[in-house]
């Protein structure tokens, strides 16, 4: 994990900037999030998920399943978000909004 305590200012900043997209509020930029966490806490959905995979090489087309196991990073203030990797083992939320999730080793 880089810089939780930078993180936790940066996410506390954010919680005040207002959602500009359809989700019901953007991720914490430059965060990482599981997908079921994406759906569950922030509202993004199946296809958001899907094109944040399809827009990046680094992962593969995912089914469902997988795509909520993917761990996902926000990039910007607006709430865009990027694949980052599958987590193969599992996606593990942290739970906290301004907490990094991360993938099971
Ligand atoms: C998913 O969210 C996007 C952006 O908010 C929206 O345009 C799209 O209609 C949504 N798709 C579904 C299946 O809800
Ligand atoms: C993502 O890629 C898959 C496989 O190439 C394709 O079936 C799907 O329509 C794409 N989805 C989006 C949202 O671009």
């Amino acid at each position: 994990m880089m810089f939780p305590q930078a993180l936790m200012a940066l996410g506390a900043l954010l919680a005040f900037v207002p959602a500009t997209q359809g989700s019901t509020s953007p991720c914490v930029y430059q965060g990482y999030k599981c997908g079921y966490t994406m759906v569950t806490e922030f509202g993004y959905n199946n296809t958001e998920l899907t094109f944040a995979v399809n827009k990046t090489n680094v992962v593969p087309p995912l089914n469902t399943i997988q795509l909520l196991n993917v761990l996902y990073r926000c990039v910007d203030t607006r709430g865009d978000i990027a694949a980052n990797s599958f987590c193969i083992a599992g996606c593990i939320s942290v739970g906290d909004f301004t907490v990094s999730d991360e993938c099971a080793m």
